[in-house]
């Protein structure tokens, strides 16, 4: 057989990619074909340099067999910065520097970070808005993905992750990033709620309450830089606080009901933040979900109250309770406690790049360890329907709340509005 011949050479890409490699890593043994253990990692390009893709990339050297071999962000600084923490780190691991022919920068390094021969998988950890078309730029160049929450900020743009995800489907990997499906304490509590623990689920609480998200001034750029850096604060290139932010806790939700709200009705509004954007600092909403199961959903962002994220479910057998950083539990006839203490272990801070204590602590290294277990395995996952059902999920109650009108999943489905930033980002930078 071929693949038993010793100078049969697969390349990496074979290996680490395509379908037929898939079927043939049962025979190969990776030794065989890379002869040592670190020419098997898997090599991570980070497209969009800041804090959460520094956070992730950082987590996958730590979790999983992988090394950040490429970088690519749209300003100069985000990339040093980058590439000077990649470098220290991956050095004190004995781990090769990133070679600089592997760094890039400006409005096309996307487009060149994809097509770098000397990658595998990217991490697409851009602002929102750039999602959807980072997202199918990676599967085109033929590379796994893992993209960044939420998968996109209007309707067409989610519309575009679904149809990139099926081009994806049994070729590559394709991750989103809601880790907290990966949370051991969540994962046992949504498999102890799928099994009957709460009975029949008559509704739920959602909530994100989280302080202002502070940015850096960054000095004399212009306006238009300025608005750009501090995309969080901006409608046009996070989606809105719910969609960007909150999207977690609607994720929960969809998780725990199997299926996505098919009606949204309430408020926002912006009243108290005083940063420059133009995102509310507040939403308030009821989802209905099938079954006529409703959901209380509120999140604020804005001045310095104390964090706190959560859902809570009420059943006829019983009730859960689950937060980010302290109790989580079921109350009722299968009573549960998954031990994590009644008070905040995390003294309710919050955390910019995602990185939580306590229910969350395993969240970001398991979802890391999957995607490259999926890689290697050639059982690629594929997370992309899923990924936009979450983004379209919250798109709904952000919509609901700006039109001041309860808005139906199937009205949703018909909208071709395109959130645009209107800026230029050849100009930028
Ligand atoms: N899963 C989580 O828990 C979690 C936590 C925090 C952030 N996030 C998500 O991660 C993403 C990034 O957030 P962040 O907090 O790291 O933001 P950030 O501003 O710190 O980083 C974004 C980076 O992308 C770069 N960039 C912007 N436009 C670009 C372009 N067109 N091409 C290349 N680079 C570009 C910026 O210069 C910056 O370095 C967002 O989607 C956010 O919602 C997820």
């Amino acid at each position: 057989m071929e693949n038993d011949n010793k100078d049969h050479k697969v390349g990496r890409r074979e290996f680490l990619g395509t379908a037929a490699a898939a079927a043939s890593f049962m025979i190969i043994k990776p030794e065989q074909v890379r002869g040592t253990a670190a020419n098997s990692a898997v090599r991570l390009g980070v497209l969009g340099c800041g804090g959460r893709g520094t956070a992730v990339a950082t987590g996958f050297i730590d979790s999983t067999d992988t090394r950040v071999a490429a970088l690519a962000d749209l300003f100069a600084d985000q990339l040093a910065a980058a590439q000077k923490h990649f470098d220290d780190y991956q050095k004190a691991k004995g781990y090769a520097a990133i070679d600089a022919a592997q760094l890039f920068k400006g409005p096309k390094a996307y487009e060149e970070i994809v097509t770098s021969k000397e990658i595998d998988a990217v991490l697409v950890s851009t602002p929102p808005y750039f999602h959807p078309h980072h997202l199918e730029a990676v599967v085109a160049a033929g590379k796994h993905v893992y993209c960044e929450k939420p998968v996109g900020i209007d309707v067409p743009g989610a519309k575009r992750v679904i149809e990139a995800g099926k081009k994806a489907q049994g070729k590559l990997s394709l991750a989103v990033g809601f880790q907290i499906r990966k949370a051991p304490p969540y994962v046992e509590m949504v498999r102890r709620i799928q099994g009957g623990a709460l009975g029949k689920i008559g509704c739920g609480l959602a909530y994100y309450y989280c302080p202002h998200i502070d940015r850096p001034d960054w000095g004399n750029a212009s306006a238009e830089t300025k608005r750009f850096r501090n995309w969080v604060w901006d409608r046009h290139l996070s989606g809105d606080i719910i969609v960007e932010q909150n999207v977690h806790v609607i994720d929960i939700c969809n998780w725990i009901l199997q299926g996505h709200p098919v009606k949204a009705v309430g408020t926002g509004s912006r009243k108290l933040r005083e940063d420059a954007g133009n995102c509310y600092d507040n939403f308030n909403l009821v989802f209905t979900y099938p079954n006529d199961v409703q959901v209380s959903f509120g999140s604020t962002q804005f001045d310095k109250h104390e964090f706190d994220a959560a859902v809570r479910f009420f059943g006829t057998r019983g009730s859960c309770e689950a937060h980010y950083d302290h109790r989580m539990s079921i109350a009722g006839e299968e009573k549960w406690d998954a031990g994590l203490g009644g008070a905040a272990q995390a003294g309710g801070q919050f955390s910019a790049a995602g990185t939580f204590k306590g229910s969350l602590d395993q969240a970001d290294p398991e979802k890391q360890k999957a995607f490259v277990e999926s890689i290697k395995s050639g059982n690629f996952l594929n997370e992309a329907a899923q990924g936009a059902d979450t983004a379209l999920s919250a798109i709904l109650g952000r919509n609901a709340a700006y039109s001041g009108k309860a808005i139906t999943w199937d009205e949703l489905m018909k909208s071709k509005e395109v959130y645009d930033p209107k800026i230029d980002i050849n100009k930028l930078g």
